[in-house]
């Protein structure tokens, strides 16, 4: 009795713990979605929009009609997506942020693209709608402890057709420990006097330069989408393993 009592208490407990880092990471990018991209730009010396454009070329090759950026921010990826979305493609972009999202409607393509507030718990599609899923450099957002990323992970699953793709450009930890200190150092010095200096939000880029540095590397990420039920996980590093493209199939 008493245990089953401790047990609902931790279980309640880490419920609440969630709901408040989830209103603070909201908050957090709801104060910067005017210069997120130009920090991004230059905190990565550009390397982000290579980046996201090699993910989006090994995610069009799915093909299909239906594609979902999650997390999508100001859309950046969306956006990329709709350029090679044909006529028969729909394509979607989620994110809890309402100032993030409206920033993404002013995008090139904001037009061909439908956007849905939403948090990646509770996405509002039917099981097996997608045939490709996108997320890029938002995944450490998602993951105030495994449980949590393996929920989020399984939400994406559980909408992806059989067949379909799961694309994941994030972060990662360089195997060389001396490029992962030195990487580690540069985001330390760099990342929040830069980001608060242009952004004005000094809390939103102390949280980003915190979440670097205790992110997973890219074999154990690969090895959580396994057991959120992924078949075929295979991941190519980019930059000495500073960031990684996860593909995994349903
Ligand atoms: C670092 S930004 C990445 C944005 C974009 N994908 C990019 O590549 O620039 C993280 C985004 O994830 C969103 N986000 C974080 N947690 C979320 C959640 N639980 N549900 C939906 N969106 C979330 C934030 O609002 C923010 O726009």
């Amino acid at each position: 009795m008493l245990k089953t009592k401790i047990s609902i208490i931790s279980v309640l407990t880490s419920k609440i713990k969630g709901l408040i880092m989830n209103n603070g990471i909201r908050k957090i990018f709801s104060e910067v979605p005017k210069t997120y991209e130009l920090v991004n730009h230059i905190l990565t010396f550009g390397f982000d929009i290579l980046w996201r454009k090699k993910a989006v070329k090994i995610a069009v090759r799915q093909g299909g009609t239906h594609w979902l950026d999650v997390c999508s921010g100001t859309g950046e990826t969306a956006n990329y997506l709709a350029n090679h979305a044909n006529t028969n493609t729909k394509v979607y972009a989620t994110d809890f942020s309402l100032p993030m999202l409206t920033e993404a409607t002013k995008k090139p393509n904001g037009d061909r693209i439908q956007f849905a507030l939403s948090d990646i718990k509770q996405l509002p599609f039917p099981d097996d709608t997608f045939d490709l899923i996108t997320i890029s450099f938002a995944t450490r957002n998602i993951s105030a402890n495994r449980d949590a990323l393996e929920t989020s992970f399984r939400e994406f699953h559980r909408i992806l057709k059989p067949g379909g793709q799961f694309i994941n450009l994030e972060t990662g930890q360089p195997q060389s420990v001396i490029i992962r200190r030195l990487f580690h150092l540069f985001v330390k010095i760099f990342v929040k006097p830069i980001g608060s200096l242009i952004s004005g939000s000094s809390a939103g880029y102390t949280y980003l330069s915190q979440t670097i540095p205790r992110f997973y590397s890219t074999e154990e990420l690969a090895s959580i989408l396994k057991t959120s039920g992924f078949k075929t996980v295979t991941f190519k590093k980019l930059l000495f393993g500073i960031a990684a493209i996860h593909q995994s199939l349903k």
